[in-house]
């Protein structure tokens, strides 16, 4: 469970451009639960996951992970504990390393050695079945460099990455936005997939309300750093594509977006 507790940030205090963004949020993800976030641009979405992932720090309030005070906690401790796909689909790949190396590093998150040891043909092994379990055929691509993939296959390795070692929750920040439709569609089955099969805890952040609709299960909508939509497993179920186009329209016209 992930809990943010009367979380206040800003951007630019004191200067001309200051931004309030949350003003006393609260933000809880069950165990368990698979959230899909929507919401206008500049709502607050990304710095939200920035402050579960540490990337960012509220200006106050607690950010609470399985029941410990982590507010304070830098990113790369958390990372153990916490799985990341960005939009970008370099973002956390190196994409001059093989898959089977970028495997690697994902394997010893946390831990200082990982490559130097070099790779033992049975984690080769483990890392093949790994890949071909995503069903891109590229458990024969294991030695090709990852800059070398498509943007699809680039996310589904990140995916991989994100997951392969035990994580308290899995944060996704638009990661099919750079995709065509159809890898898109493709890396948005794969996503769930996991989440389902693995039983994880999810924010997906997208900007396909359709998605938004079809996976996870609880839906959220964010206007202005405040929840304006938040809808439980069966609340979600009964929702119609039409009203939270509607809805989503109305704050993005009053935002001028
Ligand atoms: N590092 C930053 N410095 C200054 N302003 C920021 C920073 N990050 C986000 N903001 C501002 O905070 C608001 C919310 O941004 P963000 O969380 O990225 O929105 P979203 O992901 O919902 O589009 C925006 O107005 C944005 O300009
Ligand atoms: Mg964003």
């Amino acid at each position: 469970m992930i809990e943010l507790k009367n979380i206040n940030k800003k951007f630019g205090a004191g200067t001309v451009n200051e931004t309030v963004l949350f003003t006393d949020f609260n933000f809880k993800v069950k165990k368990g639960e698979f959230v899909s976030i929507i919401g206008s641009n500049g709502s607050g979405k990304t710095t939200l996951l920035n402050m579960i992932a540490g990337t960012l720090f509220p200006d106050s309030g607690r950010v609470i992970l399985e029941g410990s005070d982590i507010t304070a906690l830098p990113e790369f401790k958390r990372a153990k504990r916490i799985g990341r796909v960005f939009q970008d689909p370099f973002k956390g790949v190196a994409r001059n390393m093989t898959i089977a190396e970028n495997l690697s590093l994902a394997d010893n998150k946390g831990k200082v050695y990982g490559l130097t040891k070099g790779l033992s043909q049975k984690r080769i092994n483990y890392y093949k079945e790994l890949v071909s379990q995503i069903g891109l055929g590229l458990e024969n691509k294991l030695d090709v460099k990852i800059g070398s993939l498509s943007g699809g296959q680039r996310q589904a390795v990140s995916l991989l990455m994100a997951t392969m070692t035990p994580i308290d929750i899995l944060i996704l920040d638009e990661h099919t936005a750079a995709l065509d439709p159809k890898t898109a569609d493709t890396i948005m089955n794969l996503t769930n997939k996991v989440v389902c099969e693995k039983n994880l805890t999810a924010v997906m952040v997208t900007h396909n309300l359709r998605y938004a609709l079809e996976y996870g299960n609880r839906l959220v909508m964010m206007h202005e750093g405040k929840c304006v939509i938040d809808r439980n497993e069966k609340e979600k179920k009964e929702t119609q594509l039409e009203e939270i186009l509607a809805k989503f329209n109305e704050i993005s016209i009053e935002c001028g977006n």
